[in-house]
């Protein structure tokens, strides 16, 4: 007998008249049937960790909980001295200690995936021999879980030389050592996974395997056994990102009419200062005196306008709308709490997910901007025009701000947010352009600060953004091992366990 339906309150979705509320919600879309291993393949400084941080962000963005767990940080947690030795491949009580550190980071995987609502698990590590695969394939046949593995070959000696002056040489392995000493250290390293590699195969052993190769930073790819549609979107991402130094510009138009009137939504032109303000973006970007900047604005007045007054070209994107306020467009604040006091309410109790009647939530902001994101990640300078929510969603994509926190960040009228890649993350500088406007920052309300239950959140399960320390793996003997043999360690190796920090943004907004 099917079900009577209901619609929920918060996301207007239909649901069963008896569904349990103590459920967590399950993510939508579910992209992923079942959990996913993606397993990083390759030498050192081909952009591993790069990539498994950059895809984990995206997926989480998208709405799949995503963790990174990178088998280094288990190994500086469980080992205090090293050297390029300790990655030889007859350093047979190194080679325990390295194994044990990947199973230690297989069990926290398990547990990821089993019990703690992650979908997908990067392991992020070398993994450049057949056994070390064929053992992460039996562990993810035993839990049934799905494997995806994404190589990075890369023998152009100019980019992996970049790759370790950018973030090898700030690693925690190398914090006491020179530049140079840690550049020499680090390239017998790279000898020492040279010896034993092999790489994917997929024309012969390989051929049953899922996977992507990307050869030269993304110049050509290979892509074998594509099993499902999560597979089909990490593929189409890892083709779309590049590594060429650019920015981003993101700001919202210039004030409105209705901002000043506090309305929310419509389609109003821009207020005096409104326009001041587009002028002076016009002398902004001419300081930053850029080659090549595309400009997009949604296909809204007020963001039409700012452009208008940059004398540029620019494009209109009907996605970069701002978030469809249905049934309370064009009303204030104060005319919703009147009208529809339980909208109201229950839209500062669940802000991310809440769908203000025939209209949108940020939930589903992001699934629109989805084409957005994958185009800015093609292009070099872009100056995004937009509005306040459709800014939040982007700001909390580049700077991995989790479903909770998007629709509180701070994006102020007449500022622009430069991004720009650094490392794993984004540099981030807010530039107001000294034309004063109307404040339109709604802080959240003292229900939402109780919190929600974090089982309920979609990608704030595991967030990136918080850092989490390793957890230690249970090696013993290994320390004491190597303080029998750490005379033949260079001085400059670290000589404490260090700190961990998993933050993948720098100067975070
Ligand atoms: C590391 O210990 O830094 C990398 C571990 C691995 O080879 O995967």
């Amino acid at each position: 007998m099917p079900m009577e339906l209901t619609r929920s309150r918060v996301q207007k979705i239909w649901i069963p008249i008896d569904h349990r509320p103590s459920l967590p919600r399950p993510p939508v879309p579910q992209l992923t049937n079942s959990p996913t291993v993606i397993v990083m393949v390759g030498l050192p400084a081909r952009g591993k960790t790069y990539m498994s941080k950059k895809l984990t962000r995206y997926l989480n963005w998208i709405g799949v909980p995503t963790k990174v767990f990178n088998v280094g940080d288990y190994r500086r947690t469980a080992v205090k001295d090293f050297s390029f030795h300790f990655f030889r491949a007859d350093n047979e009580e190194a080679m325990k200690v390295r194994k044990q550190c990947a199973l230690a980071a297989l069990s926290d995987i398990q547990l990821y995936l089993k019990d703690e609502g992650g979908q997908i698990a990067v392991f992020d590590a070398t993994n450049t021999t057949k056994e070390r695969r064929t053992m992460v394939l039996d562990f993810a046949k035993e839990n049934d879980f799905k494997v995806f593995f994404v190589e990075s070959v890369c023998d152009d000696p100019s980019v992996v030389a970049s790759n370790i002056m950018e973030v090898k040489l700030s690693s925690p392995d190398y914090k006491d050592c020179s530049s140079a000493e840690a550049m020499e250290d680090f390239m017998k390293r790279i000898d020492c996974y040279q010896a034993t590699y092999q790489p994917l195969d997929p024309d012969n052993d390989d051929r049953h395997l899922s996977l992507i190769k990307v050869l030269d930073v993304g110049q050509r790819f290979v892509v074998n056994r594509v099993q499902d549609h999560i597979q089909s979107r990490i593929v189409y991402y890892l083709m779309n990102i590049h590594v060429q130094p650019r920015s981003i510009y993101i700001c919202q138009h210039g004030e409105s009419e209705y901002n000043i009137q506090g309305r929310i939504g419509g389609d109003s032109g821009l207020s005096v200062r409104g326009k001041k303000f587009s002028i002076a973006l016009r002398g902004f970007l001419e300081d930053q005196n850029l080659k090549d900047l595309k400009i997009w604005t949604s296909q809204l007045k007020s963001t039409i306008q700012t452009a208008e007054a940059l004398n540029l070209p620019y494009e209109q994107w009907k996605a970069l709308n701002e978030l469809d306020a249905g049934v309370c467009e064009e009303m204030t604040y104060d005319d919703i709490k009147a009208t529809y006091p339980e909208e109201y309410a229950l839209r500062s109790q669940d802000k991310y997910y809440y769908r203000y009647p025939t209209g949108e939530s940020y939930q589903d902001l992001v699934q629109r901007l989805e084409p957005v994101i994958m185009e800015l990640e093609r292009q070099e300078n872009v100056l995004v025009i937009c509005h306040q929510g459709v800014m939040r969603c982007l700001l909390a994509y580049f700077l991995d701000k989790s479903a909770d926190e998007m629709p509180y960040l701070k994006c102020p009228l007449h500022t622009v947010l430069k991004l720009t890649p650094v490392a794993y993350g984004c540099r981030v500088e807010s530039i107001f352009l000294n034309v004063e406007a109307i404040n339109t920052h709604r802080e959240r309300s003292e229900e939402a600060k109780k919190g929600p239950n974090p089982l309920m959140r979609r990608n704030s399960v595991t967030p990136l953004a918080s850092p989490e320390p390793t957890k230690k793996p249970r090696i013993n003997s290994f320390e004491e091992h190597m303080a029998s043999t750490s005379a033949a360690l260079p001085s400059c190796l670290p000589r404490e366990v260090p700190t961990q920090n998993l933050n993948n943004s720098q100067n975070q907004y």
